[in-house]
Order: structure tokens, then C-alpha cells, then sequence
């Protein structure tokens, strides 16, 4: 059996809740990631047979029956990640329809998931179903996204809108948009089914006066996505409150789409 803490997708996974910490994202034990992993990958560095004990996630997730997930831990610190992985992430197999998590490493303080499962697992579903590539959700605090949803409408057309008139390449990196909650008490299933509802139609969903879930087909790309929209969130709210002299156009969002060969979502330019 080789050392999992030297596995690509766990030294993946540390190096990323490090940076999201280092960018400011995760304050205290804010944010949490899932990570949808291979069987045959996980076979290889523990015995998937073998459960260290099960703990029920309180939902149904019938799609993902069977699948292994890296998933940090409930009141756990990302700044802690790098220096204790087992206890702050662990790795789990969903049995039972999804109603059930047999934990096969990690959590060695008997700790958990993270709080917010219901809300990973439900979004993992919905984004498979668009497509079957994806592995990652992610979820943080980034100031600038959560200071953009007490002054800007949260409208998603006109929300997306702001963002891709914010940097030249925001169309590129999110075409599909930002979809937006409006505040709701976060680590329950209902805000778990509201999530999953949205991830259909966008990768990045806002959750007003909380933060925001990116989901990719690797961390790289969920991270990519979030620190997109990050930095236009940012730009925003520099300029917000100044008279605009200058902006983006409809007519140069077009041309981006035809150079760079993406399609904004439909209905979002005029
Ligand atoms: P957890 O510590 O349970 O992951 O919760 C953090 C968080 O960001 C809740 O939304
Ligand atoms: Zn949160």
C-alpha cells in the first residue's frame, strides 16, 4: 500500500485549502472542498474495504452510490490542513443510496464532514449531470463577492453582467455566469437543494451575505473560477462608488465570445 498523504489528489487538495487560506478566503474554519475521487486511484493507497466507521449525511444522493470523496472536516481550520491532513480532511465512500458515509481515512480527532455536505454532494450531482468530468466543489468567504451582495442587485443577469464589465476576461473564464441565493441558513439540506438547483445552469454560485460555490473538473478549475470572479468582485467595489467614465460594452463582450470561441449565457448581452 503506498502513503496516501504522497498521493496526487491529497498533496492536490492540501496545497489548495493552504492557498485558499493564503488568499484570505477561509478565515477561521470557513469554506470547505469535496473531491471526487477514483476508485481504483484510492485502492491504491488504503483497503476501501475496511471502514473506520459510518456516519449518515442525512440526505438521498441515489447517483453517487458507491463514489469516494476527499472532503474537509466540520470546524476544522484550512490554515491547519497542511500541517495535520489526517484530521482535518477525510475520505469517505457513500453507501446506501448516499445516506450513509463509511469513513475510510482522516477525521482522527472523530471528527466529521464538513457542515455543508448536503450541499457539495447535492451540487456534485447536478454538475455530473452537465458533466460527467466533474470532481470538484468548493466552497468560501472571498470579501469582496460577499461585500458585492449588500450593495448590487442580486439580479443574476444583471449580477453576471457586472462581473464580465469588470475585467476583460471574465467572459472567458465564466460564460455560463454567476447564479445568486439570496441569504438562507447555510448547513442544511434546503440550501443544499436551492445550490444543486442553481449548479445546473452556472459552475459559480453566490450565496448572498455568506460566499460562494465554484465547481471544476479539478481544484485548479473551481479555484480558477472563484479567483475570476474574486477579482472583478474586487474592481467593483473600488470603483462602485465613483462615477463610471469607461466601461466594457455588449458590442466587446461579443467580439471576446467570436475570438476566444465561448458563448455567454443566453439572454445575458444585449
Ligand atoms: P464547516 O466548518 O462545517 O465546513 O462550515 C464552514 C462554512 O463555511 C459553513 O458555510
Ligand atoms: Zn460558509
Amino acid at each position: 500500500m503506498k502513503d496516501i498523504l504522497t498521493a496526487p489528489f491529497m498533496v492536490e487538495m492540501v496545497r489548495t485549502a493552504t492557498n485558499m487560506y493564503d488568499h484570505g478566503w477561509d478565515e477561521r474554519n470557513g469554506g470547505n472542498i469535496s473531491l471526487l475521487l477514483d476508485e481504483r486511484e484510492v485502492r491504491e493507497y488504503l483497503d476501501a474495504d475496511r471502514a473506520i466507521r459510518t456516519i449518515p449525511t442525512g440526505f438521498a444522493a441515489p447517483r453517487l452510490d458507491g463514489q469516494y470523496f476527499l472532503v474537509t472536516g466540520t470546524g476544522k481550520y484550512f490554515k491547519n490542513v497542511q500541517y495535520a491532513p489526517a484530521v482535518n480532511l477525510g475520505l469517505v465512500r457513500l453507501t446506501n443510496g448516499g445516506e450513509i458515509a463509511e469513513l475510510l481515512w482522516g477525521f482522527e480527532d472523530g471528527g466529521s464532514f464538513t457542515s455543508e455536505f448536503p450541499a457539495h454532494m447535492m451540487s456534485h450531482v447536478s454538475r455530473l449531470a452537465v458533466d460527467p468530468e466533474n470532481r470538484v466543489v468548493m466552497h468560501c468567504h472571498p470579501a469582496n463577492l460577499l461585500a458585492m451582495t449588500y450593495v448590487h442587485t442580486l439580479d443574476e443577469r444583471e449580477f453576471t453582467r457586472t462581473l464580465w464589465q469588470m475585467c476583460t476576461e471574465c467572459i472567458v473564464v465564466f460564460p455560463d455566469g454567476v447564479n445568486v441565493l439570496p441569504w438562507m441558513l447555510c448547513g442544511t439540506n434546503a440550501i443544499g437543494e436551492a445550490t444543486a438547483e442553481k449548479m445546473k445552469t452556472a459552475r459559480l454560485v453566490v450565496w448572498s451575505q455568506h460566499g460562494i460555490y465554484g465547481a471544476g473538473r479539478d481544484l485548479d478549475e473551481a479555484f480558477g473560477l472563484i479567483e475570476t470572479a474574486e477579482k472583478a468582485a474586487e474592481i467593483y467595489m473600488k470603483i462602485a462608488h465613483l462615477p463610471r467614465l469607461n466601461t466594457i460594452t455588449d458590442e466587446q463582450l461579443h467580439l471576446l465570445e467570436r475570438r476566444f470561441g465561448v458563448k455567454g449565457r443566453e439572454g445575458y448581452l444585449d
